[in-house]
């Protein structure tokens, strides 16, 4: 099969389009013919090398992918031949979604509502919000500060959260405020002086913030909160100093896979949107892992096949 792969870690040009052998599923996994796969932030780390020093070559990157099932594995149920659907290969590999084939370990059906390039870019980014939101433990009534809400984790964090009834202060650039507002959260800048602007936005206070930016703002969010049990991040790993929890895959806390489903469900109702920035074929990877790279826009950058 061809995929997207490279032999040696370095930057965006060290990606090319080789052909390799087939992947088939085991136990409990779909196979799919891969039609969209979206670039995450850990791709491009793992790339560079600064992630798994160890890592086997050739290696094919990307996590995320949507596609058709064409092989089923020993146990499934639920889902048959040809069945389009969205998900995540095996989040600990940290790789081969970008290819003809791909496994996933996790999936839910595709919502008609959702191009390929948006399914394509779901999957991580649901689970990963998904898990966040239960850990925080907020519901119907409970007020929310996501810092990073324009990202593509936060973005899907902002939808999830006022699917579940919950008020969300949203931070990002100026740029990206209309988006935010447009999945339901209410916009403000980050950066200095957020405590006295969530103050303004939320005069009864926050019950839970969520950083998704990883950008150094703990301290900001636990003077919002005034307590530690209340703030979560996903990005930054400063989190222990400050008695905060960092929520990762495979920490062996409960995951958000059983979020996909839901995801399916309120996208299928125009409920949930993924923001897409670009597309591009698997031929232009290196491209699209530069774009990914860029940091100009929001969404995700998404791998497709024509
Ligand atoms: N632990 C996990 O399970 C897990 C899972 C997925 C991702 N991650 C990590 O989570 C992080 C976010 O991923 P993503 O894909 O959502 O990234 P992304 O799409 O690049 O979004 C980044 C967000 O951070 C905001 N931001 C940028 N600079 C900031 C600053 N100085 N202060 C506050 N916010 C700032 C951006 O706002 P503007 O664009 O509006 O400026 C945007 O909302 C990455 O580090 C990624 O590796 C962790």
């Amino acid at each position: 099969m061809f995929a997207v792969q490279y032999l040696r870690f370095g930057g965006p040009d060290v990606l090319e389009v080789g052909q390799i052998d087939q992947p088939h599923p085991g136990p409990g996994e779909v196979r799919i013919a891969v039609r969209a796969s979206g670039i995450t932030g850990a791709d491009a780390i793992l790339r560079s090398g600064g992630l798994r020093p160890d890592l086997k070559f050739p290696h094919i990157p990307g996590v995320d992918a949507a596609g058709v099932v064409d092989e089923i594995g020993l146990g499934v149920t639920g889902v048959a031949i040809g069945d389009e659907v969205f998900g995540a290969v095996d989040v600990m590999l940290l790789g081969g979604a970008a290819a003809e084939f791909a496994v996933l370990q996790f999936w839910a059906p595709k919502p008609p509502t959702w191009s390929w390039a948006e399914a394509g870019g779901a999957a991580t980014s649901v689970e990963t919000a998904t898990r966040t939101l239960d850990a925080l433990g907020i519901g119907l009534g409970s007020t929310l500060l996501i810092e990073g809400a324009s990202g593509a984790v936060g973005s899907v964090a902002v939808q999830l959260a006022v699917a579940r009834g919950v008020r969300v202060v949203g931070t990002g650039s100026p740029q990206n405020h209309d988006l935010i507002a447009e999945l339901g959260g209410v916009p403000t800048t980050y950066g200095p002086g957020l405590p006295v602007r969530v103050a303004k936005l939320a005069p009864d206070g926050v019950d839970a913030a969520l950083d998704v930016a990883g950008a150094g703002s703990l301290p900001d969010l636990l003077t919002i909160t005034g307590d530690a049990a209340k703030v979560l991040t996903i990005a930054d790993f400063t989190a222990p100093d400050h008695g905060v929890r960092l929520s990762y895959s495979g920490s062996g806390q409960p995951d958000g896979r059983h979020g996909l489903s839901t995801a399916a469900r309120l996208a299928a109702e125009g409920r949930l949107r993924i923001i897409v920035r670009d597309t591009f074929g698997f031929g232009r990877a290196a491209e699209a892992h530069a774009r990914a790279e860029d940091r100009r826009g929001s969404g995700k950058v998404v791998l497709t096949v024509s």
